[in-house]
């Protein structure tokens, strides 16, 4: 069967695929702002003042289980003193080391994500992966990577950047340690200069210890976001050196520019900072030269800019407008004697932002409700290693949902992510994982902030997450301490704390905005009579469960009905929160928890349950009923789902609870054909009825002002008779990292979804692409991500192709017995490569 056979209607009805999601992803590069001024910021190098260039170092690693607990294991770590000598850190990073045995990988690299799933009491917070000490031969990884680097960078400053390893890393080149990393989320960086091998090979082991967890939820483990090997001048943009802020007035922007200048080099230097500001389009609007400074050897100086930008096309939610600031470093103060020594770029946007206690948030002077979720970073088939392509296919799907905050729950994200914000319009509130200041806490905070302030996205700082010390002095202390660390890396955005007690007291008295985790958990209108000035946001709500597709709970399977009815004692189902904040025009509104399920956090249920139920979008990214519920009171398009699925073999006869979500003003369901009665939409709420089960169709119409406006259908299929194969892009860049997301569904003769279907589907793939990850969201689903073959799960599963970095026809072939197969061939394009190490 072809995937033509396989209509979009029908895939749109179970929610599995909407092109207005993937017409706005495909709107976007995977990397944006590749274009000439980035091309020149890669220059060969030939002397050791060559321009920046920025080099991704995801390919070509070799990786290898080490052992916490066995030296012999462990290539000898722990066997002798690993510091007695300096530059022999490591066995594997002697050159004559042979890594032939161990396994070929490209990063992102999540080695978590492969391991099986394991029945055992203390992992299944953390999605029932044998990480910890009880498991001393999974918890440790080892990463080694040869490189060359040119003679010719002899003179250059050469610095090697993480976006994120989890967690508490070791680093060595050529055996000189660089540094030990704890956080397994925040950003870090090493200066290798010293350390590197001019002409030579350089040898980079990573040993990365996974053994213990940082938060309560499936985390990941390893080298799971990219590594760039990044080289300038003694004489260059500071590293995160750039500070872009804005105000508008009468529809004129004074952007301000802030730039480090770091001047590493035994001779003073006298430079300039040349700062161009370059629109959405590309096309250059303005640019101010600075007048020179002298910087002594081995010392920053800080140059401070003003731009006028006239009539700015502002960022905002329904048109995020980007912007451009290219850094030129001009050496020489000299007029005609300079030469520009390093260009670095900066996304931007501008924005104004303001929360006010009784009316809540502004963006530019208008009042937006936020509609937030919280979500945490793992994805079907590749765990916490997600293609920076599933990062825009996320938050294209919330904003489909009408979601229009990201809540980057509960530590600081991939920069991939905050792209993805920048470019599609969702606000974000970005938040650190330790709250603490202590020098590890403070630092964890500053290299989130320092990395992330550029992005207009962000609207808020979240020091935190319901810490044990929230009501007390000591945190407030600790608040304190944290908030001026943050005013002093940016002082446009308020910070808040995730609170579910001790509200008033403690890190309340620190805080700009006030954070409640649920309504439930305390009394909100009180806080707001006793402290009127202060605004408040929902920084967490709902914690609603349910299961794609189940209408019937099912605890033995670990399956929660999707109805929206189920909710843990401090939480609230989505028409309950929602109502209690639409009430509340003080709150700024809120974020729930979760938009997409995660591992992990298995909720209600323990094993087999593997995977939280509260989502109200699975882990592939299908839509569970309740995004129908916030879609119809979230966006101002005419939306009717009717549900369940209308398959109830042997219950005919039998009241089934049907169930609509809708912004239409009124309701008529009918079953084959017979009308069971009009009915008024609330607002803000749901439609339900009781209903005999028959065999046929479930026909519900929407109307308006009297017309019908919509329908929606749920028809009891036949028996799955084929497979259909849906690509959300079928053309995609041959860069070894791009990827197309697969939507594989069971089908009966009439080319319907069978919502029911629990089909065993395998895979093959043929042409310069591969499988990275299978996925069906079920929450009890043992099966590997990294396969060629899943279940569906309700009449559906994913499956997650990445191109190689070479053009051709890529084609995705599945098999099911007694089923028709089906193919899709996907496109993979030349396409302009990131620069990357070779
Ligand atoms: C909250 C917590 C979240 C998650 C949620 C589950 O209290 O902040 O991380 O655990 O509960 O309901």
């Amino acid at each position: 069967m072809s995937p033509k056979d396989f209509t979009r209607r029908d895939v749109l009805k179970l929610g599995a695929i909407t092109p207005a999601a993937s017409a706005l992803a495909s709107q976007f590069p995977t990397l944006p702002f590749r274009d000439d001024e980035s091309a020149r910021q890669q220059t060969d190098n030939q002397s050791g003042t060559a321009e920046r260039e920025r080099l991704l170092l995801d390919f070509n690693w070799r990786f290898h289980f080490g052992h916490a607990d066995d030296p012999a294991l462990d290539f000898g770590f722990g066997l002798s003193s690993a510091f007695a000598k300096t530059g022999e850190l490591f066995l594997p990073s002697r050159e004559n080391f042979d890594d032939s045995q161990w396994q070929a990988i490209d990063l992102p690299h999540d080695f978590a994500v492969g391991l099986p799933f394991v029945d055992a009491p203390e992992l299944i917070t953390f999605g029932a992966k044998p990480l910890g000490r009880e498991y001393p031969a999974t918890s440790i990884g080892w990463y080694r990577r040869v490189f060359e680097i040119p003679q010719s960078d002899l003179g250059r400053r050469i610095a090697l950047e993480f976006d994120g390893v989890f967690r508490d890393c070791m680093v060595a080149l050529n055996g000189h340690y660089l540094g030990r990393n704890l956080s397994g989320y925040a950003p870090f960086r090493y200066d290798i200069t010293d350390f590197a091998n001019y002409g030579g090979k350089n040898i980079l082991v990573v040993r990365v210890d996974a053994t213990e967890h940082e938060g309560w939820f499936y985390e990941g483990a390893g080298m799971y976001r990219h590594v760039w090997l990044v080289k300038t001048a003694p004489l260059h943009v500071a590293h995160w050196g750039t500070y872009v802020t804005s105000e508008v007035r009468h529809g004129v922007a004074r952007i301000s520019v802030a730039t480090e200048i770091a001047n590493d080099a035994d001779t003073a230097n006298s430079c300039r900072v040349v700062s161009a500001i370059f629109d959405n389009g590309g096309k250059r609007i303005a640019t101010v030269r600075s007048s020179p400074a002298t910087i002594a050897p081995w010392t920053r100086h800080e140059f401070t800019q003003q731009i006028d930008v006239l009539n700015p096309a502002l960022w905002s939610v329904e048109a995020p407008n980007m912007y451009r600031l290219l850094t030129v470093v001009e050496d020489g103060s000299g007029e005609g004697s300079s030469a520009a020594v390093d260009r670095y770029e900066t996304p931007f946007g501008i924005r104004a932002i303001r929360f006010d206690p009784d009316k809540g948030l502004f963006l530019n002077g208008a009042h937006v409700e936020v509609k937030g979720m919280c979500n945490h970073q793992d994805h079907a088939g590749v765990g916490s290693a997600l293609p920076d392509r599933i990062q825009y296919f996320r938050v294209a799907r919330l904003k489909e949902m009408g979601a229009n905050a990201y809540r980057t729950s509960h530590n600081p994200p991939t920069p991939a992510l905050l792209d993805a914000c920048d470019r599609l319009g969702m606000m974000v509130m970005d938040e650190t994982r330790m709250m603490s200041s202590s020098q590890e806490g403070l630092s964890q905070l500053g290299r989130m902030m320092r990395r992330d302030r550029n992005h207009p996205s962000i609207i808020l700082w979240s020091l935190g997450n319901e810490e044990p010390d929230q009501g007390t002095e000591r945190g407030a202390r600790i608040a304190a301490t944290m908030k001026r660390l943050a005013r002093r890396i940016d002082r446009t955005r308020p910070v808040t704390v995730a609170m579910n007690g001790g509200w008033g007291k403690g890190y309340s008295k620190v805080v700009d905005v006030q954070g409640f985790n649920y309504f439930h958990n305390g009394n909100v209108d009180q806080f707001h009579t006793d402290f009127p000035a202060q605004p408040c946001i929902g920084s967490e709500e709902a914690s609603a469960y349910s299961t794609r597709g189940i209408y019937e709970t099912d605890p033995v399977r670990g399956y929660v009905s999707a109805y929206d009815v189920n909710k843990p004692g401090y939480g609230s189902t989505a028409e309950e929160w929602w109502n209690y904040y639409t009430a509340r025009p003080f709150v700024a509104g809120a974020f729930v928890w979760t938009g997409f399920d995660y591992r992990g956090e298995p909720s209600p249920y323990q094993w087999p349950c593997i995977s939280s139920h509260f989502g109200v979008i699975d882990t592939c990214g299908f839509p569970k009923d309740t995004f129908f519920y916030y879609q119809s009171w979230w966006t101002s398009k005419p939306v009717l789902h009717v549900f369940p699925h209308w398959n109830w073999q042997g219950k005919e006869g039998q009241p089934i609870r049907v169930w609509v979500h809708s912004n239409c003003d009124e309701i008529e369901l009918l079953v084959n054909g017979e009308s069971l009665g009009r009915k008024s939409m609330p607002r803000n709420a749901h439609l339900e009825w009781k209903v005999a089960y028959a065999p046929g169709v479930l026909l519900a119409r929407g109307f308006a002002g009297g017309k019908m406006i919509a329908e929606s259908r749920q028809e009891t299929t036949g028996a799955p008779a084929a497979i259909g194969l849906s690509a959300d892009r079928q053309t995609i860049g041959a860069d070894g990292e791009d990827v197309s997301i697969v939507t594989v569904a069971i089908v009966d003769e009439k080319h319907r979804i069978v919502p029911v279907a629990d089909n065993q589907i395998s895979f093959t793939l043929t042409g310069p692409g591969k499988i990275i990850g299978v996925g069906n969201g079920d929450p009890s689903s043992h099966e590997p991500d990294k396969a060629s073959q899943r279940k569906s799960f309700n009449g559906l599963a994913q499956v997650i192709v990445q191109s190689q970095r070479q053009p051709g026809d890529i084609t995705l072939s599945a098999a099911s017995p007694g089923l028709r197969t089906a193919s899709v061939t996907i496109a993979a394009k030349a396409a302009a490569l990131r620069p990357a190490v070779s």
